[in-house]
């Protein structure tokens, strides 16, 4: 398949490049912007969430599937995207947001037995949203207490029922028509839940991964990762055919092969999350090995950049790792010329605190880093100290690097090409 061993590169539509003076990124900015991912050697591109959304968790509370912002353009826009993305050979993936809608989806409103609802007036157990506070939220229409995962703003979809089942399968069908080659799978983990809404039990201290808050607190067993979870994923499989599907399972690596039956492939998060220590690594990097179908992945626009996660001195031996694991890799926005965390924005635009990840991308040494004519969402962090141009053609820098380790692959990938600390 083509993603066995591809460098998928992952775009933050908000903040890669604007082309009309808004100060926030397009479709159009992404397309005038391909001849980077061409130069830098990539085989494919994610985009993360690009349709309309009331911007509670930026773009990934959706209120249309099928739709495209018009802040990020038009469906025409993305056309002519997916099309000079395949002149140039490079694949599209999207993000589908399966586990949740906005709230202002139009389906909360019409269609409210496609979400899932406390049987009493209140919330019926212990589940903690993943940024903080109870997972269940009175419904401002007065039907009763709703789940949401993730923010109030985010009520969950009941993938018990064949209804929301048949309709995301024709969200994907609807992109694999417009010619996207795949899709990342967000919050995959948490579509189906326990029948019985048992409470979770108090966390046992086992799990390696960060949560926030009260989440914290528990061990999620009752509130996702349910067995069910694959024949959910089975008729996604349906929909999809042989596109790729990547998976965000925010799980120990041990539970990752209920995934991987449906799944092509599901992010190595041990491993994003692992200290920047050689023994650390190495825990973090087998167990996914054997597994044989993870992405490996070092940063994303949820947790501290790469370059401030490890330290500016760690930041080639970071790719050389990276690049040099077996398997497929996807790199970060701008993590090829070491961007580091930014002071996000205040009052903060993302409640969970992860502006600073969200910064725009610097593509020239000019105060707004040739990211917009405009005045940028959030401001570029350091253009004169970093940006694509100073790096292009620099044999010493990040980017030529990256550059080198990706047309390198093909001769140096396996373990035995691992930097040695
Ligand atoms: C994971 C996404 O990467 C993150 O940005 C989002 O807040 C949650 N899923 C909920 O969709």
């Amino acid at each position: 398949m083509w993603w066995e061993d591809a460098v998928v590169y992952q775009i933050y539509p908000r903040s890669f490049q604007d082309s009309d003076g808004d100060g926030i990124g397009d479709l159009r900015g992404i397309e005038q912007r391909l001849d980077h991912l061409a130069y830098l050697g990539v085989d494919a591109f994610w985009l993360s969430p690009i349709y309309p959304s009331p911007l509670a968790d930026f773009g990934y509370d959706v209120s249309d599937y099928t739709a495209v912002d018009p802040v990020f353009g038009t469906l025409d826009d993305f056309d002519s995207l997916v099309a000079a993305a395949h002149e140039r050979g490079l694949r599209v993936l999207l993000d589908l947001v399966p586990s949740h809608t906005s709230i202002e989806h139009p389906w909360f409103r019409e269609h409210p037995d496609r979400y899932i609802w406390s049987p009493v007036d209140g919330p019926p157990n212990n589940w903690a949203a993943a940024f903080g506070g109870p997972a269940w939220s009175q419904d401002p229409g007065g039907r009763g207490w709703y789940l949401h995962t993730f923010y109030p703003e985010q009520p969950d979809l009941n993938w018990r029922s064949p209804e929301v089942v048949r309709a995301m399968q024709d969200v994907v069908r609807f992109w694999l028509a417009r010619g996207v080659d795949g899709f990342r799978v967000d919050a995959v983990n948490g579509i189906v839940k326990d029948a019985d809404l048992r409470d979770d039990p108090p966390a046992s201290g086992a799990f390696p991964l960060p949560l926030m808050g009260d989440a914290a607190e528990l061990d999620h067993v009752y509130s996702g990762n349910r067995p069910e979870v694959t024949e959910a994923l089975a008729a996604l499989r349906e929909a999809a055919g042989d596109a790729l599907l990547v998976g965000e399972v925010y799980l120990a690596t041990s539970e990752y092969p209920r995934y991987l039956e449906h799944l092509d492939l599901v992010f190595a998060f041990e491993l994003l999350h692992s200290p920047w220590d050689r023994q650390r690594l190495r825990k973090a990097i087998e167990p996914a090995l054997a597994l044989g179908r993870v992405a490996w992945v070092l940063s994303n626009h949820d947790f501290p950049r790469l370059a401030t996660r490890v330290g500016e001195d760690h930041l080639r031996e970071a790719a050389e790792l990276l690049l040099s694991l077996p398997g497929t890799a996807f790199i970060y926005q701008g993590d090829e010329i070491g961007l580091v965390d930014g002071p996000g924005a205040d009052p903060p635009f993302d409640r969970a605190g992860r502006d600073r990840h969200r910064h725009p991308m610097q593509w020239d040494a000019t105060p707004n880093g040739g990211f917009t004519t405009g005045t940028p969402w959030l401001p570029p962090v350091d253009p004169e100290r970093r940006n694509v141009e100073a790096q292009r053609g620099d044999p010493a820098s990040l980017l030529e690097h990256y550059r080198d380790l990706i047309s390198r692959r093909p001769e140096r990938r396996g373990t035995e090409f691992l930097p040695e600390w």
